[in-house]
């Protein structure tokens, strides 16, 4: 017997992946055999990060888009279905507090620091997973997969609209995977651990990153390439009875009783 995990003539459609988690998502989905449309709002990290698909031998686009706006996430859909055949794996993983949006007490937070924070991680993820959805339904199957946050697993004072919006959607994978299930579809969330992207290493300083690891179980943060092979792994036929389900991916975070309040 042996195993492989493979998506050899696949579609697969990240967005945010110009960096970050997203970014090595596409690159490890792309190593698996999947034909990526790489999704960005920046357009130069989107072309990047197809020039390193195409570089190593695999298949990629950029589809350029801000997820923001309802149209931009349909054409986006239907660029991919159009130029690469279909769609049968969307990694939903576009979040983060949108610019201007910090950390505050949660009596500081006004009408638009909500309307942004949840559109951000929450509005746009779910209109993005009914695009796909649709696509997927017509096609006879497909997974979406959306990345959500070890935050919604413990308070999380400060941040208090980021991870309330990351575990709506959370939730919002238990109806999906009920609703679109008989169409042949699974939808799960992975919940990343703090993972020292560029976005995460401009807004932590040395102590903050100190507490975080020395409070963790495994006694360090999570890596970009774990969540990659996380999500290759859940997207993939060896994860084929498994729906409707949040995975944590945090190096025991959860389990933590002196982690850093925000
Ligand atoms: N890094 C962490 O510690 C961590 C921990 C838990 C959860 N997460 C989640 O993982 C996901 C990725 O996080 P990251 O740290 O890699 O983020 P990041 O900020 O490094 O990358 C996000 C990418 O999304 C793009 N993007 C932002 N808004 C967009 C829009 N409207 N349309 C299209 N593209 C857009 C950005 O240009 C960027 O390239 C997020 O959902 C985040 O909430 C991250």
């Amino acid at each position: 017997m042996s195993i492989s995990i493979e998506h050899m003539g696949k579609v697969a459609l990240v967005t945010g992946a110009g960096a970050g988690i997203g970014r090595e998502i596409a690159l490890w989905l792309a190593e698996a055999g999947a034909k990526v449309a790489v999704n960005d709002i920046r357009n130069e990290h989107a072309d990047a990060v197809v020039a390193e698909i195409t570089a190593s031998g695999g298949e990629a686009i950029a589809v350029v888009a801000d997820c923001r706006e309802d149209d931009a996430i349909d054409e986006m859909v239907a660029t991919t279905v159009a130029k690469l055949g279909g769609l049968d794996i969307a990694v939903n993983n576009i979040g983060m507090l949108p610019p201007g949006r910090g950390l505050k007490p949660f009596v500081d937070y006004r009408g638009d620091d909500w309307r942004d924070i949840t559109d951000q991680n929450f509005t746009l993820a779910a209109l993005c997973g009914r695009a796909e959805a649709e696509v997927m339904q017509a096609q006879g199957g497909g997974v979406i997969l959306f990345v959500t946050s070890g935050e919604t697993t413990r308070p999380s004072p400060y941040n208090s609209i980021y991870a309330a919006s990351k575990a709506a959607l959370n939730h919002l994978v238990t109806s999906m995977a009920v609703e679109l299930g008989p169409d042949g579809i699974r939808v799960l969330a992975m919940a990343p651990g703090t993972t020292l992207t560029e976005t995460v290493a401009a807004a932590f300083d040395e102590d903050r990153i100190a507490q975080i690891v020395a409070s963790t179980p495994l006694r360090r943060m999570v890596e970009h390439d774990e969540l990659a092979r996380l999500a290759v792994f859940l997207t993939s036929d060896l994860a084929r009875c498994i729906t409707g389900q949040f995975i944590l991916a945090d190096a025991g975070a959860f389990l933590s009783r002196n982690r850093p309040s925000n």
